[in-house]
């Protein structure tokens, strides 16, 4: 894959576009022992080595995992009750990886982990609209009633408004809901408004992502063109 010099050392750590085009222009740097000065040069990071002022620089690609999030796994690492979700991953990978949202202890399913900062952030933005779909098992029957509060405008007072994008039941006391929310303990707190409660959840979609085979505690790396379509939802493409 070709990225541009100015994206490569932003992405290696050091520093914004701004800076890094300042690093260019001051420093000696060299790829393939030819002195680049354009920071639009393209590059292939995997194949090439870049030089800056004679000192190799090591690439890293970012990481981006799909977990299958099992229960009685925390997302954090300071609770000490229970493991943390990151001891399933690779250790090589432990300490780069930062979790895109949280998922409550016993809740299973899709979670993103990735070391990419900046997508992150504008994941985990209030505004990104990323679309989050549970498979919510209920302790009883659901009946119109509930499905009308559970679709509806709901008030979690310090948390705001928020409403379901979707609402869909698929057993007697189970419903697939689509949220673009995440609030702390969304899913919950709206079926209390209904006097429900939840005894299963199981996150089946963020975004485009699934995950699939996966069994829960397995993870694979997403696709370049997953990766992609991340971005693109947050209008990242040009990076
Ligand atoms: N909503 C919840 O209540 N818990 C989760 O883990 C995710 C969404």
């Amino acid at each position: 894959m070709l990225v541009r010099l100015d994206k490569f050392l932003a992405d290696q750590n050091f520093g914004t576009r701004k800076h890094v085009k300042k690093i260019i222009r001051n420093h000696t740097i060299t790829i393939d022992d030819k002195l680049i000065k354009d920071p639009d040069f393209k590059f292939n990071p995997e194949l090439q080595r870049v030089f800056i002022d004679g000192e190799l620089i090591e690439y890293q690609s970012h990481i981006y995992i799909l977990l299958n999030k099992p229960e009685g796994y925390i997302c954090s690492t300071i609770d000490e009750s229970y493991p943390s979700v990151l001891n399933l991953i690779d250790a090589q990978y432990q300490k780069r990886a930062r979790l895109v949202g949280r998922l409550d202890v016993d809740t299973t399913g899709v979670l993103l982990i990735t070391d990419n900062g900046k997508l992150n952030n504008k994941l985990i933005h209030p505004n990104s609209g990323l679309e989050k779909e549970y498979l919510v098992t209920y302790n009883r029957n659901l009946n119109d009633t509930d499905l009308q509060i559970l679709s509806s405008k709901i008030d979690l007072y310090d948390d705001g408004i928020v409403q379901a994008k979707k609402v869909e039941q698929v057993s007697l006391n189970q419903a697939k809901i689509t949220i673009t929310e995440g609030k702390y303990h969304q899913i919950k707190r709206m079926a209390k408004r209904a006097y429900l409660e939840v005894i299963k959840l199981d996150r089946i979609r963020l975004a485009n992502l699934t995950y699939g085979d996966l069994k829960q505690g397995e993870y694979r790396f997403l696709t370049e063109e997953e990766i992609e379509n991340l971005k693109s939802l947050v209008k990242m493409e040009e990076e």
